[in-house]
């Protein structure tokens, strides 16, 4: 935030008004140290919100007599303008334009399958540059294939999120020159109930499924930051509703949960935002080999009446990491048909 002509913050805000006419020397240097020694904290807010407060106030008493059309010209937030992608606040978007992904360069891990593909391919078609990464490359080509047209705007890292995911964003960052959008969707799971899981097998599951996670977006700081972009996690809704088996995959992903509402937090000054889609049933090749019993016996349990596809999840996707968002952080959006509900 820029208060009065200082830049306290560093974040997007900048005021755009008259004060600066009519505050004196004194109280700029006090803003500036105010908000160097407050840098962050909520108090520091607080604080500065007053000083804005009191400043209006003098400057709209500064103004009586002046004229009208001074009077009218009340301060206002834009954001700054400079920024790729930003557009001013309350400004109308066209409606063509909504949820636009031109110029954003995504990251979707596990993104030759299932949900990933369908994240994947929706953020092509919405003009982004993608690069998918997971361990079968045989997977990545087949995703490359069915998309002929967008070839040019994907890029494909084969690699294991749990062993080489620095080298998975430093590729991406290569690919694309940067990384504004990362999707944490690879995961695993040993479908054992915990009395038969070995310890190995637990630490599989959560080195994939939460500390790559944590790897993956320290090494993609820089260029999230650089971009002001956003994080986006795949959960699941075992995450709040337990599971019968796999006690590491449901734990694995509430722990994804807390780090991304940490995250939302830790990097809002930086404007990188964070948040999580929490899928319910969703048909993809993960259910490959479950029989038809399987599906017809958890339909009944979802209200609206139908498993979910992957494009479900993928619209969620496309919306929180379109810039529509640029408001929403830490939140939690359920993709379930229902399911937690009840
Ligand atoms: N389908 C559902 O009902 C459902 C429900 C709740 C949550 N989810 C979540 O949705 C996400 C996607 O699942 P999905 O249903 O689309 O299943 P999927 O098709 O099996 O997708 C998982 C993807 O992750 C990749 N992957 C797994 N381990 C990896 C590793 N160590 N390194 C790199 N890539 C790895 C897989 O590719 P490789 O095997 O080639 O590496 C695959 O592309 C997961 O986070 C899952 O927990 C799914």
């Amino acid at each position: 935030m820029e208060c009065c002509g200082i830049d306290v913050f560093g974040a997007s805000r900048v005021i755009e008004s008259p004060l600066d006419a009519v505050v004196s020397p004194l109280r700029r240097t006090r803003y500036s140290t105010v908000g160097r020694t407050l840098l962050g904290t909520r108090l520091s807010r607080v604080v500065l919100n007053r000083c804005l407060q009191t400043d209006f106030a003098l400057w709209r008493a500064s103004t009586i007599g002046q004229g009208r059309r001074r009077a009218r010209a009340k301060p206002h937030v834009v954001l700054r303008s400079a920024l790729p992608g930003h557009r001013k606040v309350g400004g109308i978007v066209a409606a063509n334009r909504l949820f636009s992904l031109n110029g954003e360069s995504a990251l979707v891990t596990g993104g030759g399958t299932g949900i990933g593909a369908a994240i994947s391919r929706l953020f092509l078609h919405m003009g982004a540059q993608v690069t998918i990464a997971s361990r079968r490359e045989s997977k990545l080509e087949a995703f490359r294939n069915s998309v002929p047209q967008h070839a040019s705007f994907l890029h494909a890292v084969p690699g294991d999120v749990a062993v080489d995911s620095e080298r998975i964003v430093a590729t991406a960052v290569a690919a694309m020159g940067s990384i504004s959008i990362l999707v944490n969707n690879a995961s695993t799971s040993v479908g054992k109930p915990m009395r038969d899981m070995t310890g190995a097998e637990w630490q599989t599951v959560y080195t994939t499924n939460l500390e790559a996670a944590f790897r993956l977006c320290q090494s993609a700081l820089p260029s999230l930051e650089a971009n002001r972009g956003c994080i986006l996690h795949i959960s699941s809704a075992s995450a709040v509703a337990g599971d019968y088996d796999d006690a590491a995959y449901v734990s694995s992903k509430s722990g994804l949960e807390g780090f991304s509402r940490h995250l939302a937090v830790e990097l809002a000054a930086d404007g990188v935002r964070s948040n999580v889609i929490r899928p319910g049933l969703i048909n993809t090749e993960a259910f490959a080999d479950y029989p038809d019993e399987f599906f017809e016996s958890q339909i009944p349990l979802i209200p609206l009446g139908r498993l979910g596809s992957p494009e479900d999840v993928a619209y969620a996707a496309l919306y929180l990491c379109s810039r529509e968002a640029a408001f929403v952080t830490g939140a939690v959006l359920t993709v379930d048909g229902g399911e937690t509900r009840i």
